[in-house]
């Protein structure tokens, strides 16, 4: 942990073009700097750097950031790392900050659960090999399963004792504590009190995260269970979207071969470890994630899916893909022969005959995803333009550009349709990728954060098996997509010019006060309650400006005094001039308040520059990822001036017309949430007539009665507030 006053003269100090210009020779080019992009090949620079800004971004592909965040691309290092980096360049001493108590807490629970676990994985690894039971019934199993010993050292397999209470009665007597048993869901509590352990008669695969620790455990069951598996619960340690099951053993093999096997299940994993592919990690039974496809490209780029080779299999070759391209890997698919998994597969053939199996059956995803719906769709036009509709989605997931004109040309070929009328349709479809891709990670953040299973609910979900449940469905929020652009424009304002003045408030008791872009979203906000961000990063990027107001204040003062002595400085020099020049007293008086207006003017605009910047600067340098990510795209959105606008000479600069962006981005907001709450209101009406529920009918136009009124309401509050235009 560094300490925050650290982060901040780092951020602070870090200059754009200084760190790019370790790894790239810049030119200056107007008020930004050009170089060669370093992320990808070229040889015209496309590379922009901007000083005042501080940020980067290759207008090719896309790559760049703030300086935190070119480090971390450029070095492959995380946020932390990134910082300690820019610190060694500038010569910052780190001060690693104490832990707060809450967590040292989190901390040491979470070292807790990691303890017990390692101690239970033991446990169940000797139950396994050391006890009659263990022998006679788990490795019994394995055996017939062709899982050799030395993959169940290696992938330290283990046994649970099928009692009630084996493990929880050796924890308690080993001293464990009862609540981490719990908390890892290795063990339960009954409804009278009484524990019990969760996994019982089953084979344990445990699940180690990249460091080696045990985070989960798998327990598969043997006597033909309903619930086949059972596993650990999401905790403190385990984030079941973020982890891959395999990554330990494999990871230093991906890194080798450059290359990572992906498939289904824990036998898979194993089955290919011992026909010699080491460089396999399994998703365990759920659609990839971004939490999943950014641990591989940690190891990788290259990603290979394997699947069953029948009409299921192909299907679900196809589903999810546009996910991993959208986060530039290079996607391969292998289908194995009709009726086989990698499990079995590799257990009928050598590891020669596996290896050339591959090669000569891997294909490009994208070539892949072309040739099995150019098949399928044979001679029909409808089912011709719907696969051109679905592969011009793929190749509009793909964030290189390069990378997407070479694939478009092959495509066009393929498909036989014009290069130009494909890049023409892979041009519109990006946009709308880039905005799905956005809203689905999302809603997989919100599924992180709603994990929170209780184990009975797992048992009892478990007992329930439907061969699905381990897909999570995500119920989609159905106007979203009304509500997000509007939010988004309004906090882009925020992020671009909230610290900038907007004008004087008279409050309804008739004080007047100074009042900032972020003061007038925030007032709007408050004056309705209806009025709320409903877009998570949205809400985070808007609570992360209202926290930074006191230090704000306190960081403009302080800069403001620095500036004051240069700008008396200035001053003086001024007078000095004024006085060497033979002046009559009318002219020197004259003179000097021109001087004083100049230092005036001069004070403000530096006034100005810093409020400008000053969201921008620290927010496109936090830690959260994707925080970081939007208002980078945000600040670097360009401002479209109306065609009015470029025909008359005087070009205005985007944050002159505040006045008038501010209240129309709010307006359209406000509109597009009674619109919604309109739309939902009517498809309930529908429901409610269509089944002549009368007394329904009539709440709910009572309900759009009452959205009418808070309309008329709303704009009332809105005229209580005068706005005046500062000068
Ligand atoms: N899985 C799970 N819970 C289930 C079913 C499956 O967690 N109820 C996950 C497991 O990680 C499993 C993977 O999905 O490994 C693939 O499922 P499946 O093919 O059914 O299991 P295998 O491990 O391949 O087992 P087997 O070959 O014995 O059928
Ligand atoms: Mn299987």
């Amino acid at each position: 942990m560094i300490d925050k006053a650290t982060v901040r003269r780092i951020i602070d100090t870090a200059d754009i073009v200084e760190v790019v210009g370790d790894y790239v020779h810049l030119t200056k080019r107007g008020s930004n700097y050009m170089g060669l992009c370093p992320f990808h090949n070229e040889k015209t620079p496309s590379f922009s750097v901007n000083r005042q800004r501080n940020i980067c971004k290759c207008f090719s592909c896309g790559k760049g950031g703030s300086p935190v965040n070119f480090i971390m691309e450029k070095e492959g290092v995380n946020y932390h790392d990134a910082l300690v980096h820019l610190a060694k360049k500038y010569g910052i001493k780190i001060e690693e900050r104490e832990q707060t108590d809450e967590e040292r807490l989190q901390q040491s629970q979470r070292e807790s659960m990691l303890v017990v676990n390692e101690w239970a994985m033991q446990r169940m690894e000797h139950n396994l090999t050391e006890t009659d039971e263990g022998r006679n019934v788990g490795l019994q199993y394995l055996y017939q399963r062709g899982i050799t010993a030395e993959a169940i050292k290696k992938f330290r397999l283990g046994y649970a004792i099928d009692k009630g209470q084996d493990l929880y009665d050796q924890a308690v007597k080993e001293g464990y504590d009862v609540q981490t048993l719990k908390d890892v869901g290795l063990c339960g509590e009954s409804q009278q009190g009484r524990y019990y352990d969760r996994f019982r008669g089953r084979v344990i695969f445990p699940a180690l995260n990249p460091a080696g620790k045990v985070i989960a455990f798998g327990g598969r069951g043997i006597k033909g269970e309903a619930a086949k598996y059972i596993n650990s619960p999401e905790s403190l340690i385990y984030r079941k979207s973020n982890e891959l099951y395999g990554i330990y053993q494999a990871k230093n093999s991906i890194v080798r071969q450059d290359k990572c096997f992906l498939v289904e299940g824990y036998m898979d994993v194993i089955g290919m470890w011992q026909a010699g592919m080491e460089n396999v990690v399994a998703s365990s039974g759920t659609s990839l994630t971004d939490g999943q496809i950014a641990l591989i490209h940690r190891f990788t780029e290259n990603v290979t899916l394997i699947y069953d080779g029948d009409s299921a299999g192909i299907k679900a070759s196809l589903r999810g893909i546009d996910l991993l391209l959208s986060h530039n890997l290079n996607i391969k698919v292998l289908l194995l022969p009709e009726g086989e998994d990698p499990d079995s597969f590799s257990q009928k053939h050598t590891p020669e005959e596996f290896r050339q199996y591959v090669e000569q059956n891997e294909t490009d995803f994208i070539i892949f995803k072309t040739n099995v719906l150019l098949k399928g769709s044979g001679n029909d036009p409808d089912k011709r333009s719907q696969a051109v509709r679905s592969i011009v989605k793929s190749l509009a997931s793909i964030s290189d550009m390069i990378k997407r004109s070479v694939y478009i040309q092959e495509c066009s070929r393929l498909l036989n349709i014009p290069e130009n009328v494909l890049i023409m349709q892979v041009k519109q479809a990006r946009g709308e990728v880039v905005e799905e891709m956005r809203k689905k990670r999302e809603y997989e953040r919100i599924e992180a954060d709603n994990t929170q299973v209780s184990v009975e609910d797992e048992i009892v979900e478990a007992i329930k098996t439907k061969p699905d449940t381990t897909t999570p469905q995500v119920q989609e929020d159905k106007f979203a997509h009304i509500l997000r652009p509007l939010e988004r424009n309004v906090i882009k304002y925020c992020v671009r010019y909230g610290m900038l003045d907007y004008g004087d408030e008279v409050d309804t008791d008739g004080n007047m006060r100074d009042i900032k872009v972020y003061d007038v979203v925030r007032n709007e906000m408050e004056a309705d309650d209806m009025l709320e961000l409903r877009t998570p990063i949205y809400q985070r990027i808007f609570d992360r400006i209202l926290d930074m107001v006191p230090e704000y204040q306190q960081r403009r003062n302080e800069y403001m005094d620095s500036i004051n002595d240069d700008l008396q400085e200035v001053f003086n020099q001024g007078l000095d001039k004024i006085a060497s020049r033979q002046l009559t007293m009318d002219e020197i008086i004259r003179e000097e308040e021109a001087l004083k207006a100049e230092i005036m003017e001069m004070r403000h605009q530096k006034e100005v520059q810093f409020d400008k910047l000053y969201i921008g600067r620290l927010l496109s340098n936090d830690p959260d990822d994707e925080l970081r990510h939007e208002v980078i795209e945000m600040i670097n959105e360009k401002y479209t001036l109306s065609k009015y606008h470029t025909k008359n000479t005087k070009v205005e600069d985007e944050s002159e017309r505040l006045m008038d962006l501010v209240p129309r981005a709010l307006d359209e907001w406000k509109d597009g949430v009674l619109l919604v709450k309109l739309k939902e209101a009517q498809s309930q009406l529908k429901d409610a007539v269509a089944s002549s529920n009368h007394e329904q009918t009539m709440a709910i136009m009572e309900y759009m009665q009452r959205i009418t009124e808070w309309r008329r309401e709303f704009a009332k509050q809105i005229g209580e507030r005068i706005i005046l235009p500062k000068r």
